[in-house]
Order: structure tokens, then C-alpha cells, then sequence
């Protein structure tokens, strides 16, 4: 019959809470019984504790970068089909390692509907919080619309100031909707600022030269251009959409010819 370890004396306890040290104390009364029964040295019963702590103190902060990151939906690198993708394997295993986001490299996804790149940019997000890394997740026009908000009471630059603390921010369906001037100069702030500095991970249905469609000063789009693409894997995902795929081997007529 299990029993269970005598409690912690309370002053032991009383202590553990006051330095935050929730999961050694949780773990004290069975690892003082573990290390009594098996003969551990006190360094060994210290060490088994000290990692405890940090394990558990790893995985809660994990859990707050990911519920910050803002994702959309989850999705994983190991549920993305490398061969239905044009994304070339050795392509994906660079932006897989994650060396890109610590070196500032940009991402850039261009391709149509349905061709995985929203995938890519949450699968590639949500390992980069496991890895440690902190990381924000913006459509576009979301982003547009929060640093406006910040024109409002003057504090763009602080708005802008506090995403760079992330070491990447992704900005998903860029010119899905077109950008007023304003929209356009906030975008390219926050690109300028980024530069050389943080990793960004972009997606877009427009190749580069289509850019003017949706950013109106010819100048802007080509100075963001130019800052976006200066250090960045620009990787083109082609072929039919994914989400037609899907609903053709469910039996359904695609609504529309992609
Ligand atoms: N290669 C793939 N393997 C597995 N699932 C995929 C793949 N490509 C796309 N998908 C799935 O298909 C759906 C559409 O993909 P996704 O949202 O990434 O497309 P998108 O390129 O961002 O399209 P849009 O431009 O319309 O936003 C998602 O559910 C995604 O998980
Ligand atoms: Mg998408």
C-alpha cells in the first residue's frame, strides 16, 4: 500500500513559497523519502530538486511565450507534408534549425492561397518558442491597426520599441487588404526598425514586383523592399492549394478553379 510522505515542516514550506519555488516544494516530501530509501547523497538529492525547478520553471515560461506569440491556430513542421510542398527539403531544414532567427535573417513567403505559408510561419514560430525564443504573431493588417493605435496617443515608436523585444515577429497575409499611406509608413517603421536587428517572418500572395498594388508610394514599397530582402530566404510556395486538395479527396467540387 502506497503511503503518502510526510508533509514538509511548515517553515520549509513557508519558505519555498516566499522564493517562488513551487515545484521543489511540491516534490520535497517524495524525493526526501526517494533519497532516504535509496541512499542519495545530499548533493544528488540538491541536484535532483535544482532540476526539478528549472525544468518545471522552463516549461511555464514556454507556456507564456506562446500564449503572448498570439498564434492563430497550431501547426507543427512535423505535420507539414514536405512532398506536396514546393518548398525544397534542404530549404526547410535551414529554416527548421532556427539559425536564422538569432542572426536576424528575414523570412519571406510568396505564393497563392492554400500553399502552406501560414503553416510554415506558425509551424516555424511555434518551434522557435520551444527553442526559447520570444515570438509575435500579426496578420498584417492587425499589425497596421495596432501601431495605429498608437498614432493616436503618440506612442508608436514605443509600440514598435516593445515588438522588437521579440527575436521574431511574423506578419502574416501582407497585402491582402491595401494599405492607406499612413497603414504604408507605419508598416515601413516597423520594417525600418527591424532591420539588421530582428528576425521578421513575412507571407504574401503578391511576388515583390507586385508590392505597389497594395503599399501606394512607389518609394516606401521600395525601401521596405529593400530592407526586407537585404538579409532573407525568400522561398516561393507554388502548386495548388492544399485546402482544394483536401476538399477534392473529401468528394467536393472545389467553389472556384485556384
Ligand atoms: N504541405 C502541407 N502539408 C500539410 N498541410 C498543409 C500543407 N500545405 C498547406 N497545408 C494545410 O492547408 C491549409 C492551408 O494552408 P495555409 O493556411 O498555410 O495556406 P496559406 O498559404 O497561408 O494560404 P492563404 O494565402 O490563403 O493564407 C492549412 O490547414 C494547412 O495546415
Ligand atoms: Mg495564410
Amino acid at each position: 500500500m502506497n503511503t503518502a510522505p510526510p508533509a514538509l515542516a511548515p517553515d520549509l514550506v513557508e519558505g519555498l513559497r516566499r522564493l517562488k519555488l513551487a515545484a521543489m516544494r511540491q516534490l520535497a516530501p517524495e524525493l526526501l523519502i526517494t533519497a532516504k530509501t535509496q541512499r542519495w547523497t545530499p548533493e544528488e538529492l540538491l541536484r535532483t530538486l535544482v532540476e526539478a525547478e528549472i525544468t518545471a520553471r522552463d516549461a511555464s515560461n514556454a507556456r507564456t511565450r506562446l500564449k503572448t506569440a498570439a498564434f492563430p491556430v497550431t501547426k507543427t513542421l512535423d505535420q507539414f507534408d514536405v512532398a506536396v510542398s514546393s518548398i525544397p527539403p534542404a530549404t526547410l531544414d535551414y529554416l527548421a534549425s532556427l539559425e536564422w532567427i538569432p542572426a536576424q535573417e528575414n523570412l519571406c513567403l510568396v505564393g497563392p492561397a492554400g500553399t502552406g505559408k501560414s503553416h510554415i510561419l506558425v509551424a516555424l514560430g511555434i518551434a522557435a518558442v520551444e527553442a526559447g525564443h520570444r515570438v509575435r504573431y500579426f496578420t498584417a493588417a492587425d499589425l497596421v491597426e495596432s501601431l495605429y493605435r498608437g498614432l493616436a496617443d503618440n506612442s508608436v515608436g514605443r509600440v514598435i520599441d516593445s515588438l522588437l523585444r521579440n527575436d521574431l515577429i511574423i506578419i502574416d497575409e501582407v497585402g491582402f487588404a491595401p494599405l492607406d499611406d499612413t497603414g504604408a509608413q507605419l508598416l515601413f517603421r516597423l520594417v525600418a526598425a527591424a532591420y539588421e536587428r530582428r528576425a521578421l517572418g513575412i507571407a504574401s500572395h503578391w511576388p515583390f514586383e507586385s508590392w505597389g498594388r497594395f503599399l501606394p508610394e512607389h518609394t516606401t514599397a521600395v525601401s521596405l523592399l529593400d530592407r526586407l530582402l537585404h538579409h532573407s530566404q525568400v522561398v516561393v510556395t507554388n502548386g495548388d492549394s492544399y485546402r482544394m486538395r483536401e476538399a477534392r479527396k473529401r468528394g467536393g467540387n472545389p467553389p472556384i478553379k485556384p
